[in-house]
C-alpha cells in the first residue's frame, strides 16, 4: 500500500522562468492561464505549481491543470488581490514559478468505473488526470459540484466524457455508479467525501498555505497518523490514510 507521506509520483521541485502564452476568461471568475517553460519537474496530476509575482512577498500556488512538454495550464479563480493581478497579466510576463511540488494522484489500474469529483475551480486537476485516464483506455465520468449554477464551467475541458453538473455533490454521486473516485476540492469537502462515499478515493486538498515546502506547519491536516501538512504530504491523500 502506498503510505501517506511517501512521495509515489513526483520528481525533485525545480524553480524556473515561464513564459504567460493564453490568459483566457472561462467564466466570470475562472481564467486559464498557459505557460511555457522547462516542465521536467512535473510527473503527475493533481501536483501543483507555485506562482511568485514580483509585488507579492508569497507564491501563491495552483494545481496543474494539464501539461505537455514544455507548457503547461492551471485554472486560476479569482479570489483576492493576487489573483486578480493574475488575472490582469499581458501575455508574454515572465513569471519565476516552482514546478514538481507535491504528491499526484496516482491512477488505478484495476479501476473499471472512475469517477472525478471536482469542487468548482477543483476540478483543474481533473482534466489532466482525464486526458491520462482516457489515454490508457478507460473513460472516466465526471461529476462537478458548483454551490450557485451561475458559476458553472469546465465541461468543455473533458471532450468526449460525460459530464454532470450538481448543486448538490453528495446527492448526485448516488446515482453514478463508481468503484474509484478523484476528488479536488475543499477540506470540509474532502473529508465529507470521504466519509459519505464506499468507493476507494483519493483526495486532493485546497487549502490555505504559507511557506509553501513544507517548514511553517501552516497547511495541516489532522489525520489519523498524525499532522500532514499538504504541501508535503499531499496534497492528494488517500481515503484510508484520512478516516
Ligand atoms: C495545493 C493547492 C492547489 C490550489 N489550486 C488552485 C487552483 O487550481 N485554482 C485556484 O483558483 N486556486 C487554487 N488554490 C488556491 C489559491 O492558491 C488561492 O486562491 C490563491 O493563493 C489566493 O491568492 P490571492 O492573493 O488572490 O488571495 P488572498 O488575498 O491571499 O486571499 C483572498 C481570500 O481568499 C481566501 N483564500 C486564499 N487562499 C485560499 C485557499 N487555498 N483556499 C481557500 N480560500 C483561500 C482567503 O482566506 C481570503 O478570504 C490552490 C491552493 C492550494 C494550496
Ligand atoms: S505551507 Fe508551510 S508547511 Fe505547508
Amino acid at each position: 500500500m502506498i503510505m501517506t507521506g511517501q512521495k509515489t509520483n513526483s520528481t525533485a521541485p525545480r524553480e524556473s522562468a515561464f513564459r504567460l502564452t493564453e490568459n483566457r476568461a472561462l467564466s466570470a471568475k475562472v481564467n486559464r492561464m498557459r505557460f511555457e517553460g522547462d516542465c521536467g519537474a512535473i510527473s503527475a496530476p493533481g501536483q501543483f505549481v507555485s506562482l511568485l509575482m514580483p509585488e507579492k512577498f508569497l507564491r501563491r500556488p495552483f494545481s496543474v491543470c494539464d501539461w505537455g512538454e514544455g507548457w503547461f495550464t492551471v485554472l486560476v479563480e479569482r479570489v483576492g488581490d493576487g489573483t486578480a493581478m493574475l488575472h490582469a497579466l499581458p501575455c508574454g510576463t515572465e513569471l519565476s514559478v516552482l514546478t514538481g511540488l507535491g504528491n499526484g494522484f496516482t491512477p488505478v489500474p484495476e479501476s473499471t468505473a472512475p469517477l472525478l469529483v471536482g469542487g468548482g475551480s477543483g476540478l483543474s486537476p481533473l482534466v489532466g488526470l482525464a486526458r491520462r485516464l482516457s489515454d490508457t483506455g478507460t473513460k472516466p465520468r465526471v461529476l462537478l459540484g458548483f454551490r450557485d449554477p451561475n458559476d458553472r464551467f469546465g465541461a468543455e475541458l473533458f471532450p468526449g466524457l460525460e459530464v454532470t453538473y450538481a448543486e448538490d455533490v453528495f446527492s448526485a454521486l448516488r446515482e453514478i455508479p463508481h468503484d474509484q473516485v478523484y476528488a479536488c476540492g475543499s477540506e470540509a469537502m474532502m473529508r465529507e467525501l470521504a466519509k459519505r462515499d464506499p468507493a476507494e478515493g483519493q483526495y486532493a486538498f485546497d487549502v490555505r498555505m504559507g511557506c509553501g515546502f513544507g517548514a511553517c506547519m501552516g497547511c495541516s491536516l489532522r489525520t489519523p497518523g498524525g499532522m500532514k501538512r499538504v504541501c508535503k504530504d499531499g496534497p492528494v491523500f488517500r481515503k484510508e490514510d484520512l478516516l
